[in-house]
Parts: structure tokens; sequence; C-alpha cells
């Protein structure tokens, strides 16, 4: 067989880095009603109706990802992300009307909307939710894959100076493809998402505890380097492991705190099919067959 006269295609457009999959990020809340009015009325998320339907936790669906926020501690207590979600919601249009009403709900229900703001920018709609978690909306874009709704990516804020060591830390340990330029890593999730560590010379919080969760292929490489430098945080089965230190593979240096729950492709929750209903529909303008999200994800 004769070889191909010229390369047709790039290939490595079509590669997939280790981390197959960003699911949700956690943060701890001290008021469901908040989260409900925030993204589920606001957001457009929908609360996953199987699992966690009580007070003490709550996860909110965007197409295959989530969003979780348990609620029992005691006493109580809030976390927020150290850095940006970013989400792809299907018209910011109507984005930006179901923010209004669900500030206006947080003022009603509850009385207060906490740290709740959001800006209508040119092309994308930011908000905060009551916790003081920072969220960026974008329209679907080809950059975000063939998606109408999704945790898209999780943008941190890190210090300066970092970016290069969480870029080797991502490519050497976790083996996904990570590249750090203008004080910036960019970690390439499954098909489309994306970690972003942006550097910032602006003082950071605390770490509170609050965390990401990764799905990955090659599950036992990253942990027994993590094991080995008593980097591993939690053991919480066979198929799942945490840490909370980024470090430089060059030179052991704990670059950003953030916990990873790691799980592996094995696990039970992998590719669990997740209810989205049509957040575009009311009482008063429903047609039968109209409830269930009918966009891509
Ligand atoms: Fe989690």
């Amino acid at each position: 067989m004769n070889a191909p006269e010229k390369l047709k295609y790039d290939r490595s457009t079509q590669d997939v880095g280790n981390i197959v999959h960003l699911e949700h990020y956690n943060c701890c809340i001290d008021d469901q009603r908040l989260a409900i009015l925030f993204y589920v009325v606001g957001l457009g998320a929908t609360r996953d109706p199987y699992l966690f339907p009580g007070m003490e936790n709550i996860w909110l669906n965007f197409g295959r990802t989530q969003v979780h926020m348990p609620s029992r501690a005691v006493p109580p207590k809030t976390e927020r992300l150290r850095g940006t979600a970013g989400f792809v919601v299907p018209s910011l249009e109507d984005l930006a009307k179901r923010l209004e009403h669900a500030g206006k709900e947080m003022k009603r229900v509850v009385g207060d909307a906490r740290q709740f703001s959001y800006t209508v920018k040119k092309d994308c709609v930011e908000a905060t939710d009551p916790w003081g978690t920072r969220v960026r909306c974008h329209a679907p874009a080809p950059e975000y894959g063939p998606t109408d709704l999704a945790l898209a990516y999780v943008d941190f804020d890190v210090a300066p100076g970092t970016a290069e060591g969480i870029a080797r830390f991502y490519n050497e340990v976790m083996e996904a493809p990570a590249q750090a330029a203008k004080g910036r890593a960019t970690v390439r999730i499954g098909k489309h998402q994306k970690l972003f560590f942006t550097e910032t010379k602006a003082k950071q919080p605390e770490y509170d505890g609050h965390h990401i969760q990764v799905y990955i292929g090659d599950f036992s490489k990253p942990y027994k380097w993590l094991l080995e430098r008593g980097l591993i945080t939690m053991e919480t089965d066979e198929a799942e492991w945490r840490f909370q230190w980024i470090v430089d593979p060059k030179d052991g240096k704990k670059l950003f705190q953030i916990e990873h729950e790691v799980r592996s492709m094995k696990h039970r929750l992998f590719n669990r099919p997740l209810v989205n209903r049509n957040h575009g529909i009311s009482n008063m303008t429903y047609v039968p067959g109209s409830d269930v999200f009918r966009g891509t994800y």
C-alpha cells in the first residue's frame, strides 16, 4: 500500500490527556435556599433528584457536570472558590433575566442576598454567588465544544511566579497536557474542558477546604508519585484518592493548595446520567414534551 502523499489531518487535535473529565466543584454552604435561588433559579441548574434530595447537601446539574454544596457542617461553614468557575449556558439574555429575578427572591425569601451580584458584559455574564464564589457564564462557542450547558473551566487565582511550575505538575505528574504563558497555566481536560491558573498579585484568602473533582485514566501512576512524597491526603476507597498541594516536580516547592478529588474511570459515578430540565419553560408556556433540556451537552 502506498504511503499517503501528504498529511491530511492534524491528528493531535484529537488527543485527550489523562484527566478525562472535570465533573464538579464543591463548596460548603450554610443556607440551601440561597443555593437554589442562585444556581437553580439564576444559573439554570437542575437539582439532582436522586442523590442528596434533602437539606444536608445539594447537587446541581449543568449538563454532564455539577456543583456540590453540602450544608451539614456544625457549626455552619461556608467556602468560596479561590478563582472563577466558567459555565456555558444556552442564552446570556435569558440568564440575566433569571439572575435579576433570583436576586429579588433572595431578598424576599431569605432577607439577604449576601455577596450575590451580577454584571452583564459584552460577551459574558459575570456573577458572584451568595458566598463569594465568582462565576463567568458564556454563550455556546466552538472553544467549549458542542455543549450548551456545562462547567467549562475553573480559573484559579495563584501567586506570582507559580504558573510554570503548575504546568510542570500537570504535565509530569497528572499526565495532562499543560502549558504556561504570560503568567497563566492552562491544563486541558477531556475533550473541551480546562483548568486555568492565573497569576495575580492580589492577596488571596487562606485555603478553606473546597475542592474540585476529576476523573483520570492512568489512576495509579500519579497516585504513586504523590504517595511517595507524602502528598496523598485521603484514601477514600479503591477508586478514589485526594491530594491538596500542587507542587513543582522540579524542586518539590508547594505552589497552590486546592483539594483534588481524583477518581478512576471505573468509579461507580463515572458517566452517571444527569437529569437536566428545560429551564426556558414555565407553567404558562408549557407544552407537552418540553420538560427536558433539549440542548447538547
Ligand atoms: Fe466532591
